[in-house]
């Protein structure tokens, strides 16, 4: 029992440092007036973000590290309203060191464009910065060592809406034993931004011939839409 708990404060501790280090260990304490979500005023979001993506880059806290080419901290618009967040990077993330390049991407790009938006408007991410061997669903421990970054990602970009893609990025806001077919299609508040669960593109590019599942994304992205004046 005692070298359970020993473990678990010497795991926690190490969470506490790497936090620390990568300046989001306002998760534990928000400073007065500071609430979890909100970036300080007047303080550069720009410089900071490059900082955190530099320390993405150097990251070696899990063994995601150890396969990886290139961590890929995520790209796009620095003060977006709108942020695309997916499992994990892929193969072709990899070698190029950007988010959503691949098959998947491509088809994202598409729905963004659909949505009267430029990649570059947006800011996309995942929850893992390292592609997960063979792509596996990234494992909770790895999801939870990556989580920081992200977290202080959206702290600095200040998104109004969230779109989480497929169920990994789903369940980093909206925790639940649901599938994607009972939580995608309405907004969930979390630190006070919309989220957005919708179907992983790769889902719909497995399931290509199923117009129903792309009907339904489109609807989604349609109250995205309308929530960020585009309708
Ligand atoms: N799938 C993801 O979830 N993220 C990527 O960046 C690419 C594919």
């Amino acid at each position: 029992m005692a070298k359970k708990v020993d473990r678990l404060v010497g795991e926690l501790e190490e969470q506490f440092r790497f936090l620390k280090e990568i300046g989001a260990d306002f998760i534990f304490a928000p400073k007065t007036g500071d609430k979890p979500g909100c970036r300080p005023p007047g303080r550069p979001a720009r410089e900071e973000i490059l900082a955190l993506h530099e320390k993405v880059l150097r990251c070696k806290k899990c063994p995601l590290a150890l396969g990886r080419t290139h961590a890929v901290p995520g790209e796009g618009n620095l003060e977006a309203e709108l942020m695309f967040i997916g499992e994990g990077p892929g193969h072709d993330e990899d070698v190029q060191g950007r988010p959503f390049v691949g098959r998947a991407g491509q088809l994202l790009t598409k729905i963004i464009q659909a949505m009267k938006f430029e990649r570059e408007d947006v800011f996309i991410a995942n929850v893992v910065k390292c592609r997960p061997p063979e792509n596996r669903t990234p494992h909770r421990d790895e999801a939870a060592r990556c989580s920081p970054f992200l977290l202080e990602q959206i702290r600095l970009i200040q998104p109004k809406v969230i779109v989480t893609l497929g169920k990994v990025a789903t369940d980093f806001f909206v925790p639940s034993a649901s599938g994607m077919t009972n939580l995608r299609g309405q907004f969930y508040v979390w630190n006070g931004i919309q989220v957005m669960p919708t179907f992983h593109p790769s889902y719909l590019i497995r399931n290509e011939g199923n117009r129903q599942i792309r009907k339904m994304v489109w609807e989604d992205m349609q109250k995205v839409m309308a929530v960020l004046g585009k309708k």
